[in-house]
C-alpha cells in the first residue's frame, strides 16, 4: 500500500516568523495520520522548522546541488539539508529547469547524492503546452523518468517520490482533468516498471501537481494511481492547506 504524500511547495515565499506561524496552525490542524505531510520551505526556513519539532509535518527543501562541499559559492548540500533536519528535497522542479539551467543529467546527479544522504527526492517531471500539442507527453516524461532514475536500485528506487506536473498546469488555474493526470501517471508507473519490476513500480508514490486546489483535491486523490499531491500557491494558507491534506473530510 502506498501512503499518499501531499507537499506544500511554498516557493520563494514565507520569512521565518511566518513559516513557524504557518507550521504551528499546520500541526494543529492536520488529522488525518494516513497521509503523509510535507512542507517545501525556503532554505532560510528550514532550521527554525525543523526546531519546531513537528510531529505531523515533515520539512524538505525546494532544491540542492549535487557536491557534498567545496568552492560552489551559493549552493546548498544534500550534507547541510541532513543537518538541519530534511526528510525530502524537490528535485528538477519545471522552474527550476526553465530559468536555472537544470538539467535531466544534473537531476539524475542531485538524486544520487541526495539518497546517499538519507534525503527522499521529489523527482518533477512535465511537459509544456507546446510539447503536449506536438503529442510529445509520453515520450517525455518517459525519457524523463528514465534518466532521473538511471543508476539507482531498486532498493532505492522505492525511496524516490515522483511528481507529475504538467508546466501549463502551475501556477496558472489550468488543472489537468484527474482522468488525465491518472492516464500520464500510469505511464510513468509502466515506465517504472519497465526499469525495475511491477512490484517495485507499484510502491513508488506518483503525484500530481498543477493548480491542486480545495476544489479538486478530493477527486484527483481518488484516482487509482495518484499518490499525493505538490501543491504551491493553495499551500501557503494553513487553514487551506490543512483541509486539503485532511481532504477525505471534504465534500
Ligand atoms: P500551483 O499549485 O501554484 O499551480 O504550483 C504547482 C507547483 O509547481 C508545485 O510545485
Amino acid at each position: 500500500m502506498r501512503k499518499p504524500l501531499i507537499a506544500g511547495n511554498w516557493n520563494m515565499h514565507k520569512t521565518v516568523a511566518e513559516a513557524i506561524e504557518a507550521c504551528r496552525i499546520l500541526e494543529t490542524l492536520v488529522q488525518d495520520d494516513q497521509v503523509e505531510t510535507v512542507i517545501c520551505a525556503p532554505f532560510t526556513c528550514l532550521s527554525a522548522l525543523a526546531a519546531l519539532g513537528m510531529k505531523k509535518v515533515k520539512i524538505a527543501a525546494q532544491n540542492m546541488f549535487y557536491e557534498e562541499q567545496g568552492a560552489y559559492t551559493g549552493e546548498i548540500s544534500p550534507v547541510m539539508l541532513r543537518d538541519v533536519g530534511c526528510d525530502y528535497v524537490i528535485i528538477g522542479h519545471s522552474e527550476r529547469r526553465e530559468y536555472f539551467g537544470e538539467t535531466d543529467e544534473t537531476v539524475n546527479k542531485k538524486v544520487h547524492t541526495a539518497l546517499k544522504f538519507d534525503i527522499k527526492p521529489i523527482v518533477c517531471v512535465g511537459e509544456s503546452l507546446e510539447q503536449r500539442k506536438n503529442g510529445q507527453t509520453e515520450s517525455l516524461v518517459t525519457s524523463q523518468v528514465e534518466q532521473a532514475f538511471s543508476g539507482v536500485d531498486e532498493a532505492d528506487a522505492q525511496k524516490i517520490v515522483v511528481a507529475y506536473e504538467p508546466i501549463w498546469a502551475i501556477g496558472t488555474g489550468e488543472t489537468a482533468s484527474a482522468e488525465e493526470a491518472n492516464r500520464v501517471i500510469k505511464i510513468i508507473r509502466a515506465t517504472l516498471k519497465n526499469l525495475y519490476s511491477e512490484e517495485v513500480a507499484a510502491n513508488i508514490r506518483i503525484q500530481y501537481g498543477g493548480s491542486v486546489k480545495l476544489e479538486n483535491i478530493k477527486e484527483l486523490m481518488e484516482q487509482s494511481d495518484i499518490d499525493g499531491a505538490l501543491v504551491g500557491g493553495a499551500s501557503l494558507n494553513p487553514e487551506t492547506f490543512a483541509s486539503m491534506i485532511n481532504y477525505k473530510s471534504l465534500k
